[in-house]
């Protein structure tokens, strides 16, 4: 077996002093696609990002990227290698404009970034029109579309989103789903976390449901979709 593009592999961990969340947790992308992760609230997705994102503390397992070992990195110097993260929450900045955010996430970079972004405004031709209001005047799917431009403009070569379509409508949904297997096309693999299960391991190259910190389902989106204990626990039967 090939080792996946980008892995938390066995990871164990928690916030802090407190107790472990993640329990011998493994989540990977493959180079060209889309690996989704799945589960119930407090099942421990969001640690397992932040883990691999360099947040937490891992006292066991490894982190990987390209085949070189990146858990003592900072989440910034994992930026430099060419890891881009859009968290759950407070992912952009409210009071700057669209075009400000954008900026702030080239802020690596000291070349010129203005190809990256107008790639970034063609990708979500809305933000190009609303580039000089205030992100947080901007609709929920609006301001997803702003906290993913931001993560694409390190021009990075893995994204991970950590539920890209929370709040917003079925069809925003289905919208910024097409931009996000758009983003995968161009070569940039996607990990993401998502609460829209069935719609998720329908796009899913590879797909992990997590329970309690640990792997409790893996396999590639159809095998899951066909699993009759993952429908009925995860999605409804
Ligand atoms: N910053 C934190 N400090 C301490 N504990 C935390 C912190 N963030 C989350 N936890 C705890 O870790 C566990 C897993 O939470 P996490 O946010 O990873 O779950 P999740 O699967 O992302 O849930 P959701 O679907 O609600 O986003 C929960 O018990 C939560 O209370
Ligand atoms: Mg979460």
């Amino acid at each position: 077996m090939t080792e996946p593009f980008l892995i938390g592999d066995t990871m164990t961990g928690g916030y802090g002093k407190g107790p472990d969340i993640l329990h011998g947790c493994t989540i990977a992308v493959e180079k060209g696609e889309i690996a989704v992760i799945v589960g119930p609230n407090g099942a421990g997705k969001s640690t397992a990002m932040k883990a691999v994102f360099g947040m937490l503390n891992v006292n066991s397992g490894a982190v990987r990227l390209d085949g070189e070992d990146i858990t003592h990195l900072t989440p910034q110097q994992r930026v430099v290698k060419g890891m881009g993260f859009v968290p759950q929450t407070s992912n952009i900045f409210t009071s700057m404009t669209v075009e400000e955010n954008l900026e702030m996430g080239a802020f690596i970079r000291r070349d010129d970034f203005s190809d990256t972004m107008a790639q970034v405004y063609e990708l979500f031709p809305i933000l190009k029109e609303k580039r000089h209001q205030a992100a947080g005047e901007l609709s929920g799917g609006q301001r997803q579309q702003v906290a993913v431009g931001r993560a694409l403009m390190t021009k990075p070569k893995v994204l991970m989103l950590d539920e890209p379509t929370a709040g917003v409508s079925p069809i925003v949904m289905d919208e910024l789903f097409d931009r996000i297997i758009e983003v995968a096309r161009t070569g940039i693999p996607i990990l993401m976390v998502e609460q829209n299960a069935r719609q998720a391991l329908e796009i899913a190259d590879k797909a992990y449901v997590l329970v309690q910190g640990r792997n409790a389902h893996t396999g590639t989106g159809k095998q899951l979709l066909a699993d009759p204990e993952v429908r009925r626990s995860f999605l409804g039967g």
